[in-house]
């Protein structure tokens, strides 16, 4: 029986769990900095809060069961139907905007590639109720902050950013106007960056869209900017719209001195089916890796999960390729392994017993303190203590017992001195703060 890790799941021995903490702890702190509240929902939900929305590229990599009660059950693959669930069923009373954000473990049974497992922790910050587009600004403000709190730059990732509506207009002004084809467009818009046009283009033409109207949309991709969309579209009252809204939102940007950051581009639509306004993604700027993040707004989820009218917009973070990126750009901290303070080193096994009470005594202070739990030699006891990089040692020997007395070293300078035990604590304690 193979008894390892399943493919695309990972075991974390303390260095990895360590980063993974890192990588939570820094984004706690940023999404704090925003004001937002964290929240957490079950693991397991029924398979319909997926079916009604998420789309079929992620239907189709569930892992799912049937529980004993006969329910059909899936291990959540993303966030936001949870969280849009949770605001349709209590989160009305509360007021408005809802920033709230959490870090889930996701399952997906995809293809594995590089940045691509079958569990990941992805960072869910989402704003509800607010139409405004400040929202979405301040959203994409704060996935920049959340790879800006690891030493990441402009000069490392950027988010693209495009819109659902416009793109939307845009394929109604080559003449397509049935919903259903507009989705065939988007899933195969989607691939743009990852795949040759000529499959892109397949795509669209095995979806049933006419082999000259797919060149149309190709073409579309060639238009860089804003400017130009707006010049030549602007019969379009549609694209017009977007467009003046989608300069709002740079101008916003830019008043935050975010514009190194985000930059418009038409091939961002989403895999996901319920986004309805401005979506962006977070890529590294070699293009070496897959999406870091990605978001948008999706103001129709909440009622189509709940019944409830409720504007919403969020962004995912996965912890996957961030930290492919940081180990790439050498950003990682070096001492993020916790240190323990003190290792008790025993001279003679009767002293066990004040070895014990002084153990208890210091941990209740606040140290993180050690020792063997079996009679050893003291150079094996200094070994371990140096091994686990331990700061100071305190020995406890018969002669200095008898004056209640032990020896203190510090196991970086070699430094050695004798302490009465009354004064211990407060001497490691005073140490340890000048650091
Ligand atoms: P998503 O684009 O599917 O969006 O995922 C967001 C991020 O999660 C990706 O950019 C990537 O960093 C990470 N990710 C996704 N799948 C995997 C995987 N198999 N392995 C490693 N990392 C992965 C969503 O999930 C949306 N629900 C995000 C959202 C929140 N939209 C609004 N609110």
């Amino acid at each position: 029986m193979e008894l390892s890790a399943l493919p695309g799941f990972r075991d974390f021995y303390p260095e990895d769990a360590a980063r993974r903490d890192f990588i939570f702890m820094r984004w706690r702190e940023t999404a704090r900095r925003y004001g937002f509240a964290p929240y957490d929902s079950p693991p397991l939900e029924n398979i319909e809060l997926y079916r009604r929305k998420s789309g079929d590229e992620l239907i189709g990599q569930i892992y799912g069961f049937t529980d004993k009660g006969g329910r059909e059950i899936a291990l959540r693959p993303e966030m936001t139907p949870s969280l849009a669930r949770m605001i349709a069923s209590g989160g009305q009373s509360l007021p408005k905007p809802v920033k709230w954000f959490s870090i889930p473990q996701l399952f997906r049974y995809e293809r594995q590639q590089r940045g691509r497992l079958r569990e990941h922790f992805q960072l869910n910050c989402d704003i509800l109720g607010e139409t405004g587009v400040a929202a979405d600004v301040e959203l994409v403000a704060l996935l920049v902050d959340c790879l800006c709190a690891f030493g990441l730059t402009e000069s490392d990732f950027r988010v693209r950013v495009s819109d659902r509506p416009l793109l939307g207009a845009l394929i109604a002004a080559v003449g397509l106007s049935d919903p259903a084809q507009h989705a065939v467009v988007f899933a195969a818009i989607d691939k743009l960056t990852r795949e040759p046009a000529e499959n892109v283009k397949r795509r669209m033409v095995e979806g049933g869209i006419v082999s000259s109207q797919a060149d149309q949309i190709l073409g579309l991709f060639q238009k860089k900017g804003l400017p130009e969309i707006a010049s030549e579209y602007d019969a379009s009252p549609a694209v017009c719209e977007r467009v003046l809204l989608l300069q709002r939102f740079f101008g916003m940007i830019e008043a935050m001195g975010l514009q190194g950051y985000a930059e418009f581009d038409l091939t961002v639509v989403r895999g996901l089916a319920y986004y309805t306004g401005i979506v962006f993604e977070a890529f590294d700027r070699k293009g070496k890796f897959r999406a870091i993040s990605g978001g948008g707004r999706y103001d129709q989820l909440v009622r189509t999960i709940g019944g409830v009218d409720m504007p919403a917009l969020g962004f995912g973070m996965g912890d996957v390729v961030l930290g492919e990126l940081l180990t790439d750009r050498g950003l990682w901290p070096t001492d993020l392994q916790p240190r323990t303070d003190v290792y008790l080193i025993l001279v003679h096994e009767s002293l066990r017993t004040p070895l014990l009470s002084l153990a208890h005594q210091l941990r209740s202070a606040g140290l993180s303190v050690d020792y063997g739990f079996t009679e050893s030699a003291v150079g094996k006891q200094f070994k371990t203590a140096s091994q686990r990089g331990v700061r100071f040692a305190v020995i406890l020997g018969p002669e200095e017992w008898q004056r209640h007395a032990v020896k203190l070293k510090n196991l970086e300078s070699r430094e050695e001195t004798e302490v009465g035990v009354e004064k211990l604590q407060e001497r490691l304690l005073e140490t340890l703060k000048k650091g």
